[in-house]
């Protein structure tokens, strides 16, 4: 099962499972309305149990999630069944392969009828026990910031698969749907909301053989950051995130050579790439799945905020409302890019760019936003520490940067292996931070950085 069926059938699961627990306050336990969804539950678990040994259903901040990713799509039996995981203090739920009906139905019972509030893990496993269900465990909640890089390099991986697969169909001949992008966005999505920093950082990945690719998933992940920023509503944020996976995909109607072309285009080159960003909207025009909006920032993403650029469009048109965020994303994500006729500029220098751009070719509230949002060491940044050993900025808050990958020591020589610093961490009883930054370094001085590669995201 890929994750698409995976939260299709757990969405199932727990739907079941809450209009049991919810009916058993209505009929007795053997009627229908709380025995068959019971069954259902069971039919649902034998299907993940096909290819996993346990299914690990955790409940954080209201929602559902799953393998580090939030559920959406929930209903009320299920937001039923999470504000009784909940209260009684398991935000985490584990059935293991061999969970039997008698056990699940056990359970819904267990649920139904505890009235304490946050009982203990180890007090409700050994209720569970006593009752004779042994293959449903509950958990504490870890807050595991290893399983979030985990998760957000999977997401980042499943986003760049998605964006192969559309570009080869529409290679092909075919028009792709696009519930997949979709899906990937609302997954981007959602691990944003769940640790911004862990999906962001990834967007330093700067594959030069696979430019467009990576390209697109940073625009995507870049431009949902900022339109969570923004306070979007959800429904807009997807439609953006989407845009933004789906920028380039014109450029697949144009020659590879074309495309992969090292150095500088000739005009008559340069003439056919303006031509991507209305292919691109005749093609998103095509897809299923996709909101006229997405389509709309895809033709908009180089018109320039003067209405200098391309495709020409009168001087009165109206652009999308959130055209500027896929633009302003785009042009970050290039800019920190090393091309073959650019060097990689430094967040803050690109930012810095950017701002000089505001009010030209871009919207200068957005650039502002952006800049608030990645902060005043954005992630990606060389830094200097107070204790003179320098690193890259992987994680920020919002007094700055919270985590840094150090690179080298206070001599200044690299390190053999990468180490994590929390510059959050207090010496002692003291109060005070072990760790601070001082101020940017030269990233050309430490190579992993300067070439753009993120030293701890594996290669492609
Ligand atoms: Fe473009
Ligand atoms: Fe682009």
């Amino acid at each position: 099962m890929d994750r698409r069926q995976q939260e299709a059938v757990i969405a199932d699961l727990v739907r079941s499972f809450g209009s049991s627990l919810r009916n058993r306050s209505l009929y007795p336990p053997t009627h229908p309305l709380v025995r068959v969804p019971v069954e259902k539950c069971f039919s649902d678990l034998l299907r993940f149990f096909a290819d996993q040994p346990e299914l690990v259903l955790v409940v954080s901040n209201d929602t559902l999630v799953f393998e580090g990713v939030p559920i959406f799509k929930l209903t009320s039996s299920l937001e039923y069944f999470m504000e009784r995981l909940e209260r009684i203090g398991a935000p985490a739920v584990i059935f293991e392969k061999g969970t039997t009906p008698g056990e699940i139905e056990t359970f819904i019972r267990f649920l139904h009828e505890t009235r304490e509030r946050s009982v203990s893990v180890e007090r409700i496993q050994e209720r569970l026990r006593g009752m004779g269900v042994a293959h449903i465990r509950v958990r504490p909640p870890d807050d595991n910031e290893k399983d979030d890089l985990k998760f957000a390099r999977k997401i980042y991986d499943d986003a760049i698969n998605v964006v192969i697969s559309v570009m080869r169909e529409v290679r092909t001949g075919r028009i792709p749907s696009g519930t997949e992008s979709d899906r990937v966005v609302r997954d981007m999505g959602g691990m944003l909301r769940k640790n911004r920093d862990a999906i962001l950082a990834l967007t330093l990945i700067k594959n030069f053989d696979e430019y467009t690719y990576n390209h697109s998933v940073n625009v995507a992940v870049l431009s949902l950051a900022l339109a969570d920023a923004l306070s979007l509503p959800e429904a807009e944020k997807i439609e953006v995130g989407v845009a933004g996976l789906l920028h380039d995909v014109g450029k697949t109607q144009l020659a590879l050579a074309l495309i992969r072309k090292p150095g500088r285009l000739t005009d008559e080159e340069f003439e056919e790439i303006k031509k991507h960003p209305e292919e691109g909207y005749v093609l998103l025009g095509k897809m299923s799945h996709i909101r006229p909006g997405s389509a709309y920032m895809v033709l908009e993403h180089h018109m320039r905020f003067d209405r200098k650029g391309y495709p020409k469009r009168e001087p009165d048109y109206q652009f999308h409302a959130n055209s500027g965020l896929i633009s302003v994303s785009d042009c970050y994500d290039a800019l920190t890019t090393m091309r073959s006729y650019q060097k990689a500029r430094s967040p803050l220098e690109a930012l810095g760019l950017m701002k000089g751009l505001g009010g030209k070719s871009l919207p200068a509230d957005l650039v502002a936003a952006l800049t608030k949002t990645m902060g005043p060491y954005p992630i990606g940044t060389t830094v200097r520490l107070n204790t003179m050993e320098v690193g890259v900025v992987t994680a920020t808050g919002p007094a700055g940067p919270t985590r840094v990958m150090i690179l080298a020591d206070r001599n200044g020589a690299p390190l053999p292996q990468p180490e994590t610093a929390d510059l959050t961490e207090i010496i002692g009883t003291s109060g005070i931070v072990s760790r601070s930054v001082v101020g940017t370094a030269n990233p050309l001085l430490y190579p992993a950085v300067a070439a753009g590669s993120f030293p701890s995201a594996p290669g492609p």
